[in-house]
């Protein structure tokens, strides 16, 4: 029997956003796609999330941007970026070609500007998608995470929902310490999925300058270090919302990828792990269907949540 891979990302959805396997590349590791399609077909994705978006073009922060750690790295982009305007006029209509569906990731720093750009980007062929990341320091409240408070990210998606009829997945922060309220709020007010987590707060300091490395001070960590927390965080959030959870914070391989799957991921991006093998997520997709395969797994449903207690998928 051949293998089912596929995954519905919005059942709740007019359009729906079906992957033909769950295989996704995370945003800000893989460009806007076509930087990568000399060294794999990208069309074999599950789907591409490109570089985090916002209304104005960007520069992003001075070096250094990205220092290795042990077991990951730590980056402070900033979000450079081309602007959504150029986006819609140069990316989309390459997009619209492709097999592969795109979400695209927007970053604001109000409520106003994230409501702006879904509604930009609604109706624009080659846009299947949006993920929010509420990672961003919310001016307006001082400049703590729109996505730390279950109300601030609430208030992000229902304005969201309400400017697109594009699937909406929020993208959780793992820097609060109500990640479940969080997830539950977005889920409350619209949104179809949730991804996490997103890179962790860290920060390196450069003994001979003595000071700290990174221009705004802490920066976020990412790569295999950030996996046992991301599980963790997967688990708890797949245990109380409804709607589909997308898995990622350091796989690197199959195996990773399955572990989140099992913890009660519908779908799982693969991040960092493309600077060291830009393959990697296509070699992932084929660990998973090795091991669908081995197992004797039709279908992916069959693994979704198999680690978790029986009756609470
Ligand atoms: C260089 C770099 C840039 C990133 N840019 C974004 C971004 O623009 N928007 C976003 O939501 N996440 C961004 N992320 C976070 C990743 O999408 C992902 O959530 C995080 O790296 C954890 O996954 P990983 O361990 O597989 O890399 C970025 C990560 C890295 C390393």
């Amino acid at each position: 029997m051949p293998l089912d891979l596929s995954v519905q990302l919005a059942p709740k959805n007019k359009k729906g956003l079906r992957l033909a396997n769950p295989v996704m590349t995370a945003s800000g590791t893989f460009g806007y796609g076509m930087e990568y399609s000399q060294a794999l077909d990208i069309q074999k994705l599950g789907a591409i999330i490109c570089k985090g978006t916002t209304l104005e073009p960007r520069e992003g922060n001075p070096q250094p941007r990205l220092v290795e750690t042990a077991g990951g790295v730590i980056n402070s982009i900033g979000l450079q970026n081309i602007g959504v305007k150029a986006l819609i006029k140069e990316k989309a209509p390459v997009w619209a070609k492709w097999r592969v569906p795109v979400i695209v990731n927007i970053a604001g720093d109000t409520i106003t500007e994230y409501a702006e750009l879904a509604k930009k980007l609604d109706g624009v062929k080659g846009v299947s998608g949006l993920e929010v990341n509420i990672s961003c320091p919310n001016v307006k409240a001082g400049g703590a995470l729109f996505g730390a408070n279950p109300d601030t990210a609430a208030a992000v998606t229902k304005a969201v929902r309400a400017a697109t009829s594009l699937p909406v997945i929020v993208k959780l922060t793992p820097n609060t310490g109500d990640i479940a309220g969080v997830a539950r709020a977005v889920a409350g007010a619209g949104a179809d999925a949730v991804s996490l987590i997103n890179s962790v707060k860290a920060m390196a300091i450069d003994i001979s300058r003595r000071r700290p490395v990174f221009s705004n001070v802490t920066a976020g960590l990412s790569g295999p270090a950030v996996k046992p927390i991301a599980m963790a965080l997967v688990y708890e959030v797949a245990g109380v919302v409804d709607i589909p959870v997308i898995g990622l914070g350091g796989i690197a391989t199959a195996a990773d990828a399955l572990e989140f799957i099992m913890a009660g991921a519908s779908a799982v991006q693969v991040g960092s792990a493309t600077y060291r093998n830009p393959r990697a997520a296509l070699d992932i997709l084929e660990g998973i269907e090795w091991f669908m395969a081995k197992d004797g797994i039709n279908k992916l449903a069959g693994i979704i949540g198999a680690a978790r207690p029986a009756g609470k998928a």
